[in-house]
């Protein structure tokens, strides 16, 4: 069975070039929609996205940095240009910055770097996309957050701030276009084993899975079906909500 039975369907997903972006990529792609793959990494975008074809899906590669909006609305017109319209769009483009710190140790310099991605990120994305949506009077725009946002993780700062500021700005933007067809969700996984997580020291990975009540890491194909029904026409009448994905870590 797929989601996705009205075609053509056409889903963006920025940071596709690597772990859950890609593995979303993949999975949409194998559901018969066609995907942008979008990345600041663009030999990693082209990758995935050949990888779709070559499973004869529809895919397309192109270069874009969320921390600069003419690039996010460049890459979005291309997308339009190809595909007609975007029915949906994944945002998986999010940085740790540096971890294993106490609050005074972090580098503000660094700070700045993780919410420019994860924060600001977001809503250059959000602002370059609903316009395109609201056109058509449907959308379906997902942020990557993390429980670490709902939590707060020990020595991560940065990114528990920017995740939890995620979580408030799709809680506004649900709220903001809940009579209009679109709706603005995101998506809060645990641990999944991607570059992101292999970078971080081993004590934080440690200290992460074991807050995870089924003691497993969460796969990339839990990851890629539950953003797949998020994106689709299925998911209708849930906006301005974090869906979990984190094996029980998540009390509310
Ligand atoms: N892996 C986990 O356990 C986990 C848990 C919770 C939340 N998340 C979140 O899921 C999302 C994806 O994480 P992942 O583990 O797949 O990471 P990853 O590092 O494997 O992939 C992230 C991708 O985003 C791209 N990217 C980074 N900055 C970008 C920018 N400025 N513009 C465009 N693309 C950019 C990278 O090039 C990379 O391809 C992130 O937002 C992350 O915070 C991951």
């Amino acid at each position: 069975m797929s989601y996705f039975e009205t075609k053509p369907y056409a889903v963006v997903v920025i940071g596709a070039g690597s772990g859950i972006g890609r593995a979303a990529a993949e999975f949409l792609g194998a559901q018969g929609v066609s995907v942008a793959c979008l990345d600041r990494d663009l030999p990693a975008a082209e990758d995935v996205a050949q990888q779709i074809r070559g499973r004869d899906g529809e895919a397309l590669a192109l270069a874009a940095d969320v921390t600069v909006d003419a690039s996010i609305n460049t890459a979005l017109d291309r997308v339009d240009a190809v595909f007609g319209r975007i029915h949906g769009l994944v945002n998986c483009a999010g940085i740790t910055g540096r971890t294993n710190l106490k609050g005074h140790e972090v580098d503000l310099a660094d700070f700045d770097a993780v919410y420019q991605i994860n924060l600001r990120g977001a809503m250059v994305v959000s602002k370059a996309v609903l316009p395109r949506m609201l056109k058509y009077g449907y959308g379906r725009l997902l942020h990557v957050a993390s429980i670490a946002g709902k939590e707060g993780n020990a020595g991560m700062a940065a990114y528990s701030a920017t995740k939890a500021g995620l979580i408030g700005l799709v809680k506004s933007l649900g709220k903001d276009y809940a009579e209009t067809g679109v709706t603005i969700n995101a998506l809060a996984p645990a641990v999944i084993r991607t570059p992101l997580v292999e970078e971080l020291p081993e004590t934080t990975v440690t200290y992460m899975t074991e807050k995870i009540p089924m003691r497993r890491c969460g796969t990339l194909e839990e990851a890629a079906q539950m953003i797949a029904w998020i994106v689709s026409p299925a998911c209708s009448f849930t906006t301005g909500f974090t869906f979990d994905l984190s094996g029980g870590r998540a009390t509310y």
